[in-house]
């Protein structure tokens, strides 16, 4: 099935279908990036979709194919965003690296969250990871984030604002008045966002939504508008309704008919 909605000036192009099916359809060099949020490996089965096992060899199956023909796409100023968890993470980079190049690794962005979670033997897991890898030359758009509050910066006397080194507090010891609007601090690679909690009202009951805070973040560094943007584990449509807010063309797919259908009632609701 193939679903065609206008965007403003663009398009959002939604399939159910295989996602190796879509991409040999789609011509070399013609996304400016793409976002997916892969199978994590858990060999769960989720109400939505079966998770692959965390089996090195069914995870180089799956994916080497299919990363292939994401680089192949993917326009030479494009950038590509792959999210999952410590399970699989240290096979996707090296699979990651033979198909872009170890040269073309941007970031491994941790996404920090807070969830319950029973005791384990260990550290509480707490974070995804996103390789972030860019085809050539890829475009980035510099985001910022807050300056550390007063208190975590009590100590400090001297600090750096837009890149000058500068005094933070008086010689009395009191804090400076900052005169002029800035922008904050480039953003680092622990980002804390918060998990969709159960009354959410973003939440749509599909197994491993993700935030549309998360993703926007991606989109707003790695693209502009009316740039094309592709997700091929589309689940819940997060990344469509993300780049319809932000108008940027979209295309992506999901095996699971029930994506698709949440997909459009999600962007349906936006609309009205
Ligand atoms: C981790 S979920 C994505 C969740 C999504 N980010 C969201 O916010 O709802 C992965 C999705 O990939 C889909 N999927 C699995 N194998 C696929 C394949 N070969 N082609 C297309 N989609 C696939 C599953 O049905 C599932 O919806």
């Amino acid at each position: 099935m193939i679903v065609k909605e206008k965007n403003g000036e663009g398009f959002l192009d939604l399939r159910i279908c295989d996602n190796l099916e879509l991409m040999a359809e789609i011509k070399d060099n013609t996304i400016d990036l793409i976002y997916c949020d892969i199978l994590y490996g858990t060999g769960r089965k989720f109400a939505d979709y079966q998770d692959l096992k965390p089996i090195r060899s069914e995870i180089e199956s799956h994916y080497i194919p299919r990363i292939k023909e994401m680089c192949r796409i993917l326009k030479p100023t494009g950038s590509i965003y792959l999210q999952m968890d410590t399970r699989i993470n240290h096979w996707m980079r090296c699979i990651m690296d033979d198909v872009f190049g170890y040269d073309k690794f941007r970031n491994e962005i941790s996404w920090w969250y807070k969830r319950w979670s029973n005791i384990s033997f260990g550290f509480q897991k707490m974070h995804d990871v996103i390789l972030f890898y860019s085809k050539d030359k890829s475009k980035f758009n510099i985001q910022y984030q807050d300056y550390a509050k007063p208190n975590e910066i009590e100590d400090t006397v001297r600090g750096v604002i837009d890149g000058k080194l500068v005094r933070l507090k008086n010689e009395d010891g009191s804090y400076k008045k900052r005169e002029t609007e800035n922008k904050g601090v480039p953003l680092h690679d622990v980002w804390e966002i918060q998990h969709i909690q159960p009354t959410a009202k973003e939440r749509l009951g599909y197994d491993t939504q993700k935030p549309k805070a998360l993703i926007e973040r991606i989109i707003r560094a790695s693209s502009n508008e009316g740039d094309l943007v592709a997700d091929f584990y589309l689940g819940s449509g997060t990344t469509a309704e993300v780049c319809k807010d932000l108008n940027r063309n979209f295309i992506g797919c999901d095996i699971n008919p029930r994506a698709i259908e949440i997909t459009l009632q999600r962007l349906n609701d936006a609309l009205s």
